[in-house]
């Protein structure tokens, strides 16, 4: 078999997180305060594929080039690949063929997490040699996904989020290809929402009599593409990390798995982990409930935060109650306001969310 390569796809539209992703890519809202998108680089390099293509897009790609760069730092070598429009998962692949070339890859989405890395699976793909692998796993939801028919043990049908799912087992972000899906993203025509499918070019290729091999991950797996989602991502991957204490602790107490970082500073807090500060944070008189993880240099003063992301430089002033199961942008501030009269008073972007309790 000709030397792997990657593909990730960092491009696309993002509607599900706004408002975070009007300004920002959503593969670089981050998990336990890391972007989404390092995990599929970091399963790329474990997995020993050295050549990973970056899938952008116009309006967010330099961005992500600022954040992952050459690819040194992860082991890999990065290469950017701008797709024009948001055409589909198929059409990601066709823009990608004068960097694949004819060499099999392994796709991986950047807006997705697979608990335990992708190396198990590309061992199978090597020692199998199938035309495409595809993983799966069983949801509660399978109309908001791409899904899968097996029949004894082989796939037999594939189709795009079906209104009347016939299976509950989705197809799962990553999936491995020989070169003979560009053939089958060529064959292919766009869906009712205008995309062309990476679900119809593997149809394709299972109707041209190809090898098509499941896989049912055992592990989790998460498309971080909602917020709910984003929440259980950040929840799953805090529950696995170690503790580590790198900032100062001021008449503070932390419990469990904590992880502070450099330069954070804890006044009077408590922190019940698993939870994150990022660099530079600064608490006074707070509580940090579990699963929250708090972004480089974020404030927060007489409040309680729990199960919630916060993205660098916001900060939470003064709160009666607990702010919990939350996302906030970059920024982001968030206060009480004692002056007369009392009111509510908001400057908030279009397609943001506030419950009041
Ligand atoms: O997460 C798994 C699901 O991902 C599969 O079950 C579906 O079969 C598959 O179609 C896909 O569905 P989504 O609707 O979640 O795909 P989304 O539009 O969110 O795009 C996935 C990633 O690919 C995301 O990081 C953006 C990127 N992308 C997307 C499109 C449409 C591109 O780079 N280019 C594109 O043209």
């Amino acid at each position: 078999m000709h030397e792997l390569k990657g593909l990730i796809l960092s491009g696309g539209r993002g509607t599900r997180l706004r408002p975070i992703t009007h300004t920002s890519a959503k593969q670089l809202v981050p998990v336990a305060n890391k972007p989404v998108l390092f995990y599929g680089i970091e399963a790329m390099a474990q997995a020993g594929i050295d050549q990973v293509g970056i899938i952008i897009a116009p309006e967010t790609g330099d961005e992500i080039r600022a954040a992952a760069g050459d690819g040194s730092r992860f082991g890999v070598k990065l290469s950017y690949i701008v797709q024009d429009q948001p055409l589909g998962l198929a059409h990601a692949v066709l823009t990608a063929e004068p960097f694949l070339g004819d060499a099999p890859f392994v796709m991986y989405l950047g807006d997705n997490l697979l608990q335990g890395g992708i190396e198990d699976l590309v061992n199978a793909f090597r020692t199998n040699q199938p035309d495409a692998l595809i993983l799966l796993t069983p949801v509660p939801d399978p109309e908001q996904y791409g899904v899968a028919e097996l029949r004894d043990g082989s796939v037999v049908r594939l189709v795009e989020k079906p209104s009347e799912p016939q299976t509950d087992l989705a197809l799962v972000g990553v999936y491995m290809f020989t070169s003979c899906v560009h053939a089958a993203a060529k064959a292919i025509t766009p869906s009712l929402r205008g995309e062309l499918e990476i679900t119809d070019a593997i149809q394709q290729l299972v109707d041209d009599g190809l090898r098509v091999e499941p896989h049912v991950v055992k592990g989790w797996w998460k498309d971080t593409g909602r917020l709910e989602d984003m929440l259980a991502a950040n929840r799953l991957v805090l529950d696995t990390i170690g503790a580590r204490m790198d900032g100062e602790l001021i008449d503070s107490q932390v419990e469990g798995r904590v992880v502070i970082e450099p330069g954070a500073q804890l006044w009077r807090c408590t922190v019940r982990g698993p939870a994150i500060i990022g660099a530079g944070a600064s608490l006074r008189d707070c509580y940090i409930g579990p699963y929250t993880a708090i972004g480089e240099a974020c404030t927060i003063e007489n409040a309680e935060v729990e199960h919630s992301i916060l993205l660098a430089g916001s900060s939470v002033r003064d709160l009666a109650g607990r702010m919990e199961a939350s996302l906030l942008g970059r920024n982001v501030k968030i206060g009480r306001d004692l002056r007369q009269p009392r009111a509510f008073r908001f400057l908030v972007g279009d397609n943001s969310e506030i419950g009041i309790l």
